[in-house]
This record gives C-alpha cells, sequence and structure tokens, in this order.
C-alpha cells in the first residue's frame, strides 16, 4: 500500500509549479532577480514593530497578546480598519472585518466557502498564481473574467460542468469573479470606474459574489485612486450588508508579511461563517502580531505608505527607462500605476519559460515566466518583472544583460 494511494481527490490538483523549482535555485549571489513578488525589507519599518513588540510584552497588554483570541480577530484592529474602510467609501463596523493570516488565508477560506467541485471561477487571464492555487484545492473549474465581452450565462456553466470529463460534476454553478483590480499582480494594470462598475454589472447578470483583492491598494505612485469595488458595490445596493463583493486587505506589502496579517470586509452573515471556518482550521490569527499592527498602523501606517511610493516610484520608473532604453522591437510592456510589476509580451511564439533557463544560466537574470498566471495554460510569451528590489546597479546590470539574450 502506498500512502499516495490514499490521496483525496483534491490532492493532485496541489502541485508544484516548475516554475517555482526553477525559482529555488536563485539563491546565489551573484543572480539579479526580478523575480520575487515581495517588499524591499530594508524598508520595513523594523525599528517601529521592534519598538511595539516590546512595549507590548513589557505592558498590561502583554497577557492578552499571548492568550487566545477570538476567532474574528482583535477588536481594535477590526474597529481601525472599519475605519480605513470607511474612508474608501465603504461605511461599515467592526462586525464586518474579519482578519485572516495573511490575505492569502482569505483566498483558501473564500474558496471553501463558496466553491464545490466542478462548479466555476471566472478569473482574468492571466491573474494572481496564489490565487489558483488557493481555489484549485476546491475543484472548480475556470472560465476568463471578460466584463467587456460578456460571460456564458449560469445554464451555460452548468451544461459545461455536466459535460465535463471529469468527476467532479456535483457543483456546474458560477460563483464568484475573482480579480485584483489594482495594480494587479502580474500585470500592474488598473481597471478604471468604468471597468469595475462592469464588473458589477456582469455578477450581477450571473448573480454572483465578487472577490476583490486588495492586496497592492495603497501603492499608487501616480494617477488617481479610484474607488474599491466593494465601495461601488454599497453605493448601489444601499450599504455592505446587501453587497456581492467580499474585499481582501492586507498589511504585507506596507508593513511586513512575515507577521502574516490580512482581512476580509464584507457582509456579516458572510463574515460570520468566516468565523466558523476559522474556528475549525487555527482557531485565529497570532494575537500578538493583532495587536502589534493594530498599534504599528495607528502611529505609522500613513506615513510609512509614503516612504514607500517615494523609494518604489523611483525603482519602477528606473526599470521603465532601462526597458525603454534596451528592450528589442517587438516587446511590449505595462506602465503601471503603483503596485510591484511590469507584464511584458514577448512577439508571437516566445517562449517565455525557456527564456528563463538560458537567462538564470547564462546572464544569472531571473523573472517569472507569464504561462503560471494562465488558468488554461497560455500565456507562454509573456514574463513578469518586479521591480521593489531592483535599485539603480540590478537594473544598469540585468536589463542590458537580459536585452541582449533576447536579441541574440
Ligand atoms: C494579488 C495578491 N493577493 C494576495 C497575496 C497574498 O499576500 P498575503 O497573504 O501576504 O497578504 C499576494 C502576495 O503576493 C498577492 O500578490
Amino acid at each position: 500500500m502506498s500512502l499516495l494511494d490514499l490521496l483525496a481527490s483534491r490532492a493532485p490538483r496541489m502541485k508544484a509549479s516548475e516554475i517555482r523549482e526553477l525559482l529555488k535555485l536563485l539563491d546565489q549571489p551573484d543572480i539579479i532577480s526580478f523575480a520575487g513578488g515581495i517588499p524591499d525589507p530594508a524598508l520595513f519599518p523594523a525599528q517601529a514593530i521592534a519598538d511595539a513588540y516590546a512595549s507590548v510584552l513589557g505592558g498590561a497588554e502583554a497577557g492578552a497578546a499571548l492568550q487566545y483570541q477570538v476567532s474574528e480577530g482583535y477588536l481594535p484592529l477590526r474597529k481601525w480598519l472599519a475605519g480605513e474602510m470607511g474612508k474608501l467609501g465603504v461605511a461599515c463596523d467592526e462586525h464586518n472585518i474579519f482578519i485572516t493570516s495573511g490575505s492569502q488565508q482569505a483566498l483558501d477560506y473564500l474558496g471553501k466557502l463558496f466553491l464545490s467541485p466542478g462548479d466555476t471561477a471566472l478569473v482574468t487571464w492571466p491573474t494572481y498564481l496564489g490565487a489558483l492555487q488557493a481555489f484549485n484545492a476546491y475543484e472548480p473549474r475556470y472560465d476568463r473574467l471578460t466584463p467587456d465581452g460578456g460571460n456564458m450565462t449560469p445554464a451555460a456553466y452548468q451544461a459545461a460542468a455536466e459535460a465535463s470529463s471529469t468527476s467532479a460534476k456535483e457543483g456546474g454553478k458560477v460563483k464568484f469573479a475573482y480579480l485584483v483590480p489594482d495594480f494587479a499582480n502580474p500585470t500592474g494594470e488598473t481597471l478604471n470606474r468604468q471597468q469595475r462598475e462592469a464588473v458589477l454589472d456582469l455578477a450581477g447578470e450571473l448573480d454572483i459574489a465578487v472577490i476583490e483583492d486588495a492586496a497592492y491598494r495603497a501603492l499608487r505612485y501616480d494617477g488617481e485612486a479610484q474607488p474599491p469595488i466593494l465601495a461601488l458595490d454599497c453605493e448601489r445596493s444601499g450599504g455592505i450588508e446587501n453587497a456581492r463583493t467580499l474585499y481582501c486587505g492586507s498589511f504585507s506589502k506596507i508593513l511586513s508579511p512575515g507577521m502574516r496579517v490580512g482581512w476580509v470586509c464584507a457582509p456579516r452573515r458572510v463574515v460570520e461563517r468566516l468565523v466558523l471556518m476559522k474556528q475549525a482550521s487555527d482557531l485565529h490569527s497570532p494575537s500578538i502580531n493583532q495587536v502589534v499592527m493594530h498599534r504599528v498602523s495607528e502611529a505609522v501606517f500613513d506615513s510609512h505608505v509614503e516612504k514607500l511610493i517615494d523609494a518604489y516610484r523611483q525603482r519602477r520608473d528606473g526599470l521603465l527607462a532601462a526597458l525603454e532604453a534596451e528592450m528589442p522591437d517587438g516587446v511590449s510592456w505595462s506602465r503601471p500605476e503603483g503596485g510591484m510589476f511590469v507584464w511584458l509580451t514577448l512577439p508571437e511564439g516566445s517562449d517565455a519559460t525557456a527564456l528563463l533557463a538560458r537567462s538564470v544560466k547564462e546572464a544569472r537574470i531571473a523573472f517569472v515566466p507569464g504561462n503560471a498566471f494562465h488558468a488554461d495554460g497560455s500565456g507562454r510569451n509573456t514574463m513578469r518583472m518586479s521591480f521593489t528590489l531592483a535599485d539603480e546597479r540590478a537594473v544598469g546590470a540585468g536589463v542590458p544583460r537580459l536585452a541582449k539574450l533576447m536579441k541574440g
């Protein structure tokens, strides 16, 4: 008997990507990496975080910070977040806020809450790889989210699931549209207000939920802020309790990903379901990290965002200027107004995965091939470059080497 013969039907859908394996090799110091979508550790507010841990553990709150916590999360943090959501046009209170261990956990829970095997999740082509990995465990089908061109009808999704050759037929309903409307991972692109309204129109027609992944929302370097889809939804539906949009926020890109604190802002009846899920899963996110995140956010969140914007804007501009100067004809790229990523499209027929293998070996440059972000396996001629760690030296040395490889 092999233990692997005993695995659940969902297990084979959870597999390491070919790219993750390749990127594991990138720890060598001579590699210039545009691959990781991570914040620059030199920009963490380390002193403010250290001071907050010391003061919490040395003070009256030490007992509560080291104790079990309610599953919905630390109340002062939830109240603070409800206030922040209010500033974005989402009137809500602490009952609408649910604290997660990073927004990745929110994606897992929302997949678990909504998807039966064979149900359809609408996602953009490309989309955030981690969302596909989170949803995959619940055995959905995927269809491309195309608010402008329209999507299939609910009956057509059901017929497609019934006709499917997979065993996962118990679902068949289209359940939600998932998207990253601000400075998307991987494309860096942002939806304007009209496009956001179109997503809500489509969701209304299909009568499905919208999962708004706002992980990068605060990192806008230029252009005008767009309202969250949840705010537009509240406006049309009369308030958060009638909304169909579930907003996933994160402290990871601003203060610290290692502390693992994110949140969902949603109608209360959905939060209550998520609380039951968390009780069964990990009881609650670490109490002390929530207490510290609250203190640090109250003290420095806004000023720290300003610092990050100054630093990352320069790096984005540096990368875009180098691409302009060096890239061969036939290569195009996005010009993001914020976030961490530039998305490149190579000439038709190019293979960015093969290019990465050569690039690591011959040029010592890393990036992420775009194919991994496509639920249908397309996008072989696309690639993602992150600029958060791309200082002048890395860009000055790296982009010409990459361009030379592409030309050769
Ligand atoms: C679009 C998007 N959503 C969610 C996450 C998960 O972030 P975290 O779990 O650290 O909040 C990431 C991380 O890269 C991301 O890019």
